[in-house]
C-alpha cells in the first residue's frame, strides 16, 4: 500500500511539475459498474464557460461543456456537468474511464482542477487448496502439520495475503495481472486462526483457513468420495 502512495505521488508530482504551475492532481478511484463525481469544491459558477476534457495520459478531449449564461449543457448520457460547482459526475464506470481529467473555468483568469482517475474492479475471493507437491513427501496420516496455497485471480493493484489472527506474516503481489496470485502456508498444530485476504484499494476478500476441509490431502478426499459413492448404489 505505502510504494503504491509513493508511486502516485510521484507520478503527481512529475505531472504537476511538467503540467501548469500550480496545478496539483487530485487522485481519485473508482469502482467499476459504480458513480463517481470529480468535485470541483467550487460553488456559484455564474456567467463562466466550463468544459471539461479528458485523456488517458493526458487531458486532450473534450468531453463535457456548460456555457452557463447561455445554459447550453452538452454531455454524452454517462456524464453530468453540475451547473453550480462544475462538478463532473460520471456513471457506470469502466476500466475505459482511468485516465485524466481536467476542468477548465473560463473567467477573467482561466482557472483549472486536474484529476487522476483510476478505476477497479472489485478483487475476487481467493480460495485454499492443499499443496499436492509437498504432501505427498509427508505421511497422510499425521496431521500435526499442513500445508496449503491460497490463489487469487489477479488484478490492478492486488495484494494477497496471509494472516495469523490480526498479524499477517506474508503477502505477495505480482504487477503483471495476466499471472494468478499464490501464496503458500505451513500449518502448524494448534488454536491459531489463519485467514487468507485479497485486496485492492477499493475492496477485500477473506477466507479462513479450515484444517478439516483444506488440509485434507486429494487422495484423502477421493478416497471419501470413492466410499461414499460406494454407500450409496443409487449413484
Ligand atoms: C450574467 O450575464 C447576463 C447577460 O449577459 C447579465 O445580465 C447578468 O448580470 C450576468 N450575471 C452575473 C452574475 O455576472
Ligand atoms: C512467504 O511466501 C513465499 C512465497 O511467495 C515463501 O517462499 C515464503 O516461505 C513465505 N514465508 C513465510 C514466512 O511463510
Ligand atoms: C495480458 O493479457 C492481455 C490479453 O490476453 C495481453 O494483451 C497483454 O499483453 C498481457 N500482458 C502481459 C504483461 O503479458
Amino acid at each position: 500500500m505505502l510504494a503504491i502512495d509513493l508511486i502516485q505521488l510521484c507520478i503527481c508530482f512529475i505531472l504537476g511539475v511538467l503540467g501548469d504551475v500550480g496545478t496539483e492532481i487530485k487522485t481519485v478511484r473508482g469502482i467499476e459498474g459504480q458513480t463517481i463525481t470529480l468535485n470541483t469544491g467550487l460553488t456559484g459558477l455564474q456567467n463562466d464557460s466550463i468544459y471539461w476534457t479528458y485523456g488517458p495520459v493526458r487531458a486532450q478531449t473534450r468531453i463535457a461543456t456548460l456555457n452557463v449564461g447561455r445554459n447550453i449543457p452538452e454531455y454524452n448520457e454517462r456524464l453530468n456537468l453540475d451547473a453550480q460547482s462544475g462538478s463532473l459526475t460520471i456513471r457506470s464506470l469502466t476500466t475505459s474511464d482511468n485516465g485524466i481529467y481536467e476542468l477548465t473555468v473560463l473567467r477573467e483568469q482561466v482557472l483549472k482542477q486536474t484529476f487522476k482517475l483510476t478505476i477497479y474492479a472489485p478483487v475476487s475471493a481467493p480460495y485454499i487448496r492443499p499443496q499436492t507437491q509437498s504432501r505427498s513427501l509427508a505421511s497422510p496420516l499425521k496431521q500435526e502439520s499442513c500445508s496449503v496455497v491460497c490463489t487469487v485471480k489477479n488484478g490492478r493493484d492486488v495484494t494477497l495475503s496471509w494472516y495469523r489472527g490480526e498479524e499477517r506474516i506474508n503477502q505477495t503481489i505480482n504487477p503483471d495481472t495476466n499471472k494468478t496470485l499464490f501464496l503458500p502456508l505451513e500449518v502448524n498444530e494448534g488454536n491459531d486462526i489463519y485467514s487468507c485476504v485479497a485486496n485492492n484499494p477499493v475492496s477485500d476478500q477473506t477466507i479462513k483457513l479450515s484444517i478439516e476441509e483444506h488440509c485434507q490431502p486429494d487422495s484423502a478426499r477421493e478416497l471419501h468420495i470413492a466410499y461414499c459413492t460406494l454407500m450409496q448404489p443409487g449413484l
